[in-house]
């Protein structure tokens, strides 16, 4: 196993992401999910609000202590081969507990938590968190049909750069990502607050749903200029930001409408930029927040009116090119626009999310959202060859 990481960027970029056979003609049929780039589904998780924070993740945890600390060893062999002294997981052990005490509530407890049931190191669990932060590249897009109703759908690709597994042809984090996927129910008084997909051992949120009123979806947005000053900012003391997933769940466990839900993912300061893209109940609630640290840039609405009936973020700036080597913008709109409005449906946006390159060998998972009758449903994605790796 070789860390190839940006080495391998040159030789990655002369296969073209726009032709045969890494992209393809949109895929039709391919719902209910079957086949070889159906990897299974996805279990589910009472993970109850009314018991304190530092408890509430203990019967996940028991049950996945072997994945999750299969994954943490696989993020600390790649971590080794670039810094063989071992230097950068000691500084993880020691310097990244103390900084969970910084953390606020409940995410401080939680973490906590999780350490005690797993029995890692609470500097690896925290870093385990702060690495969702990252590496994400994703799909997501809401689409509203003829009749008002609202579909929120992502391709969640994780792992980009984290080891590329030459003979195995794919990467190494995906690998170890499936196995800790699941589907989480929130509740309080025994009531679904919301719900979503997510990776045992996290606390924050990167897709849910608060069913008959919201549904929400995190994109990470690259940003040269400050991408993750915040971040650093933070380790070493200025804490005035939220971690952008952080917000998400508190917007998922607390928000309680769409127009609540949005002043909160536009108006709070973060530590790193992101797109929030969120959907609603009602006709015309649908909408790509851009977001730097303090700003929001831009809001994207859906405009029934003048024909757009659906917005989609990969993780560029709506109003700039996708960088060439990486267009799962054109490839999804594409698909979109020959399904046309009077079509869409979940199983229509499956299949989109099916068509390479918008599914490559980075994605995890593919959750589909209808948020009036409150589904949520998620699969685990394979990508086998042909496929781009991204
Ligand atoms: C939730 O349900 C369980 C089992 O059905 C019951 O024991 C418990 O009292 C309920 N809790 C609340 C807060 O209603
Ligand atoms: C969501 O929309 C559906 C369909 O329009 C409606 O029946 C339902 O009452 C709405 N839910 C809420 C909480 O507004
Ligand atoms: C949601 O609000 C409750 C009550 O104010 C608070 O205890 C809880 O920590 C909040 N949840 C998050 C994730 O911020
Ligand atoms: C999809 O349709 C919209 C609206 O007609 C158009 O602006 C856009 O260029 C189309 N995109 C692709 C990739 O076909």
């Amino acid at each position: 196993m070789a860390p190839l990481l940006l080495l391998l960027l040159p030789a990655l970029s002369s296969v073209a992401q726009d032709l045969p056979p890494y992209s393809e003609e949109c895929r039709k049929g391919t719902y209910p999910p079957h086949g070889p780039t159906f990897k299974g589904k996805i279990p589910w998780y009472t993970i109850n609000l009314d018991s304190a924070p530092h408890k509430r993740w203990n019967q996940l945890i028991s049950d996945k202590k072997v994945e999750v600390t299969n994954l943490i060893q696989a993020i600390k062999n790649l971590a080794n081969d670039f810094f063989p002294s071992g230097k950068l997981i000691e500084l993880v052990d020691k310097h990244l507990a103390p900084l969970v005490d910084t953390l606020p509530f409940p995410f401080n407890e939680e973490i906590k938590g999780i350490a005690d049931v797993s029995g890692l190191p609470l500097g690896e669990v925290m870093f385990f968190n702060v690495f969702y932060e990252i590496f994400t590249v994703c799909t997501s897009l809401v689409a509203e049909d003829t009749t008002g109703k609202l579909y929120h759908a992502r391709n969640l690709d994780f792992g980009l750069f984290l080891g590329w597994d030459i003979k195995k042809h794919s990467w190494e984090i995906p690998e170890y990502l499936r196995p800790l996927t699941v589907n989480l129910d929130f509740q309080r008084n025994n009531k679904t607050i919301f719900k979503s997909t997510n990776f045992a051992g996290y606390v924050g949120m990167l897709t849910g749903m608060r069913p008959g009123i919201f549904t929400l979806t995190m994109n990470e947005r690259f940003n040269i200029d400050g991408g993750y000053i915040g971040i650093i900012e933070w380790i070493l003391g200025k804490r005035d930001g939220f971690w952008m997933s952080f917000l998400t769940r508190s917007v998922l466990e607390n928000a309680t409408s769409y127009a609540q839900a949005k002043d909160q993912l536009t108006n709070t300061k973060m530590l790193a930029p992101a797109y929030f893209i969120l959907g609603g109940n009602r006709s015309g609630e649908g909408c790509v927040i851009t977001r730097s640290r303090k700003a929001c840039l831009d809001v994207w609405e859906l405009d029934l009116k003048h024909g757009s009936w659906y917005v989609l973020e990969t993780n560029y700036d709506r109003w700039k090119d996708p960088l060439f080597l990486d267009n799962r913008r054109t490839p999804a709109m594409k698909c979109l626009n020959e399904t046309t409005q009077k079509k869409i449906s979940l199983p229509a946006i499956y299949d989109v999310l099916s068509t390479k390159p918008v599914l490559n060998k980075l994605t995890t998972y593919t959750t589909l959202m209808e948020v009036s009758s409150g589904t949520f449903e998620a699969y685990l994605r394979d990508c086998p060859d042909p496929c781009i790796p991204w």
